[in-house]
């Protein structure tokens, strides 16, 4: 298929009445058969996407496309979208079978169809076997599957889930995520998914979305976002990290803790402000006079697979690391590091800025 784009956001904006916008000009592609997930903390903007895409409220400016048509005033009913809600929105009063049917019954389907159609849809979600069942004798991550084959029984082109696994507990939420994955695999059907949890995120998506406050931050593969974070904003959400001021010297060379590092980014100003970030596991712990940098350990803690570390170094930066080898607190020790395990950041760049600066300094660098 040429055109794999099925969902376009043009420079969205929606404001409710005359307070500042929720969102800020948003822009993005949504392409065929993958599952997204839209990542940022609370009231940032992610439900107001979700509805903006399934036709219940319409931009304030901007254009919505789907398949290349521009359907900003499209009602949900005429768009090929399905949303599973947060709170699932079962029907008590009927049983499993009768919730799967439902918007079947109402597009007048023949009955002999819709047998076999809710039947595979409970086949796929492994609930075969529980058409007669009542909603309220159903666990929590049986709802979450009737919500699911209620939502591909209509063999929609792009299912939305709306935070559908925050009401589990931490075992079955795990369970339900690689379930979640496996079926949209099997299904090649688009998932757009909402969480505010970073790992979950991480685990489930071919391609994440950061948002704060109405705008996206950075947008690529869980590796691209979590290797290469944009800014502190992105660093800081996604995992642990450290984080420190530094100046950039040249092109490969920074500046922190009182000394120079080799590192593997340029199109930097020369001596120009900015932040480093280092990720805990990246952070080799060595004797204080093998080690790049040395550090005073302050305290540490044992998580099951690893030791969390956290101490100074002579400069009064705090570094956090992640070894499998133990500390004694109070000691000095060193600690060793890739130049590529340095990322720096320009603060509070955003993704299109950082584009446009790469594409600058590959322009400059072609003329020299
Ligand atoms: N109908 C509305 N009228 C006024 N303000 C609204 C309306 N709907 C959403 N908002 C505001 O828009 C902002 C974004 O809301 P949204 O529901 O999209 O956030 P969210 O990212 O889904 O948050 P959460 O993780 O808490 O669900 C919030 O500040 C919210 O109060
Ligand atoms: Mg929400």
């Amino acid at each position: 298929m040429e055109n794999q784009t099925i969902i376009r956001f043009e420079n969205v904006t929606k404001q409710f009445d005359a307070n500042p916008p929720v969102l800020n000009g948003v822009s993005f592609e949504i392409e065929r058969g993958k599952f997204y997930t839209l990542l940022g903390p609370s009231g940032c903007g992610k439900t107001t996407i979700l509805r903006l895409i399934a036709g219940f409220m319409e931009p304030t400016a901007g254009d919505v496309f789907f398949n290349g048509k521009r359907v900003n005033h499209v009602p949900a009913n005429k768009r090929q979208v399905n949303t599973v809600f947060q709170d699932y929105a079962l029907f008590p009063h009927l049983n499993v079978f009768e919730n799967v049917a439902f918007g079947l019954r109402i597009k007048k389907m023949k009955k002999a169809e819709i047998d076999q159609k809710v039947k595979e849809a409970l086949r796929f979600v492994n609930l075969d076997g529980y058409e007669d069942r009542e909603i309220n004798e159903m666990s929590g991550g049986q709802r979450q599957r009737v919500a699911i084959a209620r939502a591909i029984v209509n063999e929609p082109e792009v299912i939305l889930l709306d935070e559908p696994l925050s009401a589990l507990d931490l075992k079955l939420r795990t369970e339900m995520q690689y379930e979640l994955r496996e079926l949209q695999r099997r299904l090649g059907i688009t998932f757009i998914f909402v969480t505010h949890d970073q790992e979950e995120a991480l685990a489930m998506s071919d391609e994440i979305f950061v948002l704060n406050e109405g705008s996206i931050q950075q947008s690529g593969t869980p590796t691209d976002i979590y290797d290469e974070p944009i800014n502190r904003f992105v660093a800081d959400f996604i995992g642990e990290s450290n984080i420190v001021e530094a100046k950039m010297i040249q092109d490969f060379l920074v500046e922190f803790g009182g000394q120079q590092f080799e590192c593997v980014d340029q199109g930097l100003q020369k001596n120009e402000s900015v932040e480093v970030v280092i990720r805990p596991e990246d952070l080799e712990i060595t004797s204080p006079q093998q080690g790049k940098l040395v550090v005073k350990v302050d305290s540490q803690l044992f998580r099951g697979v690893h030791y969390e570390i956290c101490g100074y170094d002579d400069a009064g930066n705090e570094w956090l690391v992640h070894s499998t080898k133990k500390a004694i607190v109070g000691d000095r020790i060193g600690l060793d590091f890739d130049p590529e395990a340095i990322h720096v950041m320009r603060f509070d760049e955003t993704e299109e800025d950082f584009d446009k600066r790469l594409e600058s300094y590959q322009e400059g660098t072609k003329h020299e």
